[in-house]
C-alpha cells in the first residue's frame, strides 16, 4: 500500500477531486479520513499544514483549518502545539464516509464547462408550459389511476415512430419502457441479466456511473480498451469471451467521443450471438449530430434480439423531465417489467403527456434545430478558445462534451479541482479507466453556456495550463 510522505505531493495525488463549490470542508475532511481509515496514513504521521495542503489543493484556507478541527474533534488527528497535527495513535472506528457525494452536494448552478446541462430554449419552454397547463385545465382520467408500467401508450407509440425513423431502431411499442432516464434503464436491464460474480465488459474508459450500476449489481468488470474504431470486441474476446453483457456507446462513445467502426459492430453483435451474451447500447446524445451522416444504431443491426437499446430526453430536452426510455428484447421484458413495477411502479403520466404531445404535434424535430445550431457555436467557441490558449484539441462531430488530451506528465485530477477553482467545471479523464493504463485529460462540456462564457472559461483554463 502506498504510504504518505508527510508534505510531498502525495497528499494531494492521493485525494479524489474535490467535488462541489464553496468552502468543501467535508470533502476534504472525508478525502483524509479515508487516507487515514484506508492505512495510507498511519498512526503519528505529520499531517502537511493547512496552508499547504490549500495552496495543493487549490482549496481555501478556511476550508483546509476547518477540516482539521472536524478530524481533531472526531479523534482522528491530534494538534501539538507548535509542532503541528498527526494522525492520533488510536484511530476511532466510525460508519465510513461515503465515497460518492451526495447529490445535494452538486453545485449550483453548475459551472462553466461541466457535463449534463441542457441548452435551454424559450420557444420550447413556452410551448410546455402551453401542453402543461393544457393538460392541467382538462385533466384526462390517465391522472387519477396507476397506469401501465411501460408508459402511457401514446408516448410509447411516439418514441418508437420517432426511433424507428430517426435512430434506425427496431421496434414496437409493446417493448419500450418509459424510464427515468437512461441509468434508470439500464439498472433494470443489469438487474435483470447479472447475477453477482458475472463478468461485464465495460468500455475502458467508461461513463462512470454505468460503472457503478453494474458494480452495484455484482458484476465482474472486464474493462476493454477503446481506440479509433470504439470498443475492441476482439479484446474483450480474449479478457474474457464468456461474459454475460456488453455496455456501450456506439455512436459516441463516452467520454473519448469516438463512433465505433462497422467492422466492430457487426464482431460486437456476433459475439453476442455466439456467446448468449446481452448488449446495452447507451446512446445518449445522438441527437445532436453536427456533420457527416447520421449513424445508425446497433440496434438496428441486430437480427438475434440481443441488443437493449437506451435513450433520453435529459439532454435533448432537458435533465429535470427525467423521462428516458429503455427498447428492451423481448426474451428481458418481463423480468425487466416485474423489476421496474417493484422499484417505481410507472413513469409520471403528466410528464409523459407533454412529451408525447410535443412529439405528435412536430415541435420535436424543430426544437432540435434550434437547439443543435445553439450547441454547436457553442462548441466553436470554446473550441477557438483552447486553441488560442495552445491547446490542440479536435472539433467534435457530435455530443456536448470533448477531451483535451494531456501529456502524461500532467495530473488531470490536481488540474479539474484548480480548474474548479478558477470557475471552469472540467472533469479529469484518468479516473474513468478500469483496468487500461490511464490516460490524463480534461472532459469538457460546451451545452448549457453562452459561447462568451465558454471562451473566457477557456482563457482561464488555458491560463493554468
Ligand atoms: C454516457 C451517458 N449516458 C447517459 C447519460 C444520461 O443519463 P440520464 O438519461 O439518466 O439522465 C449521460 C449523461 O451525462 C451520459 O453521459
Amino acid at each position: 500500500m502506498k504510504k504518505l510522505r508527510t508534505n510531498s505531493a502525495d497528499w494531494s495525488a492521493l485525494m479524489p477531486v474535490l467535488p462541489g463549490e464553496g468552502p468543501r470542508t467535508r470533502e476534504l475532511y472525508a478525502a483524509i479520513r479515508r487516507l487515514i481509515e484506508g492505512g495510507q496514513a498511519p498512526s503519528g504521521t505529520k499531517l502537511p499544514t493547512t496552508r499547504d495542503l490549500a495552496a495543493r489543493l487549490g482549496v481555501s484556507r478556511a476550508a483546509a483549518v476547518a477540516a482539521f478541527e472536524l478530524l481533531v474533534a472526531d479523534g482522528f488527528a491530534e494538534a501539538r502545539v507548535g509542532a503541528g497535527t498527526f494522525v492520533a495513535p488510536q484511530v476511532p472506528a466510525l460508519a465510513p464516509v461515503s465515497r460518492e457525494v451526495p447529490p445535494m452536494a452538486a453545485p449550483s448552478p453548475p459551472l462553466p464547462c461541466e457535463l449534463g446541462v441542457a441548452t435551454m430554449d424559450e420557444k420550447t419552454m413556452r410551448i410546455f408550459r402551453r401542453l402543461l397547463s393544457r393538460s392541467l385545465a382538462r385533466p384526462g382520467p390517465e391522472h387519477f389511476h396507476y397506469g401501465d408500467a411501460r408508459g402511457t401508450r401514446a408516448l410509447r407509440d411516439a418514441i418508437a415512430a420517432y426511433l424507428r425513423t430517426a435512430r434506425g431502431v427496431r421496434c414496437d411499442p409493446e417493448q419500450i419502457i418509459v424510464t427515468t432516464g437512461t441509468m434508470h434503464g439500464m439498472d433494470l436491464v443489469v438487474r435483470s441479466v447479472i447475477r453477482p460474480g458475472d463478468a461485464a465488459w465495460i468500455e475502458d474508459p467508461c461513463y462512470g456511473k454505468a460503472r457503478t450500476i453494474l458494480k452495484a449489481a455484482g458484476a465482474r468488470l472486464v474493462g476493454v480498451p477503446v481506440d479509433g474504431e470504439g470498443i475492441d470486441p476482439a479484446q474483450g474476446t480474449i479478457a474474457c469471451s464468456k461474459a454475460r453483457l456488453a455496455y456501450v456507446t456506439p455512436s459516441h462513445q463516452f467520454p473519448l467521443g469516438v463512433a465505433m467502426s462497422m467492422r466492430r459492430r457487426l464482431a460486437l453483435l456476433e459475439w453476442a450471438r455466439r456467446n448468449d451474451g446481452w448488449i446495452i447500447e447507451d446512446d445518449y446524445d445522438s441527437e445532436f449530430r453536427f456533420s457527416g451522416p447520421p449513424l445508425a444504431c446497433l440496434q438496428g443491426m441486430d437480427d438475434g434480439d440481443r441488443v437493449a437499446y437506451l435513450g433520453t430526453f435529459s439532454k435533448v430536452l432537458f435533465p429535470g423531465m427525467r423521462i428516458g426510455y429503455a427498447v428492451v428484447p423481448r426474451a428481458l421484458l418481463a423480468a425487466v417489467l416485474r423489476l421496474r413495477i417493484q422499484s417505481d411502479r410507472q413513469p409520471p403520466t403528466l410528464a409523459q403527456g407533454a412529451i408525447a404531445d410535443f412529439l405528435d404535434q412536430g415541435h420535436f424535430a424543430a426544437h432540435l434545430r434550434r437547439v443543435r445550431r445553439r450547441v454547436q457555436s457553442a462548441r466553436d467557441r470554446l473550441v477557438a478558445g483552447l486553441r488560442r490558449g495552445g491547446l490542440e484539441v479536435d472539433v467534435p462531430e457530435q455530443g456536448l462534451h470533448l477531451v483535451a488530451g494531456l501529456p502524461s506528465s500532467f495530473d488531470d485530477r490536481a488540474l479539474a479541482i484548480a480548474a474548479r477553482e478558477a470557475d471552469v467545471g472540467a472533469l479529469p479523464l484518468s479516473p474513468l479507466h478500469v483496468d487500461a493504463p490511464q490516460r490524463q485529460g480534461l472532459i469538457l462540456g460546451f451545452s448549457g453556456f453562452d459561447g462568451e462564457v465558454l471562451a473566457e472559461a477557456a482563457e482561464r483554463l488555458c491560463r493554468l495550463l
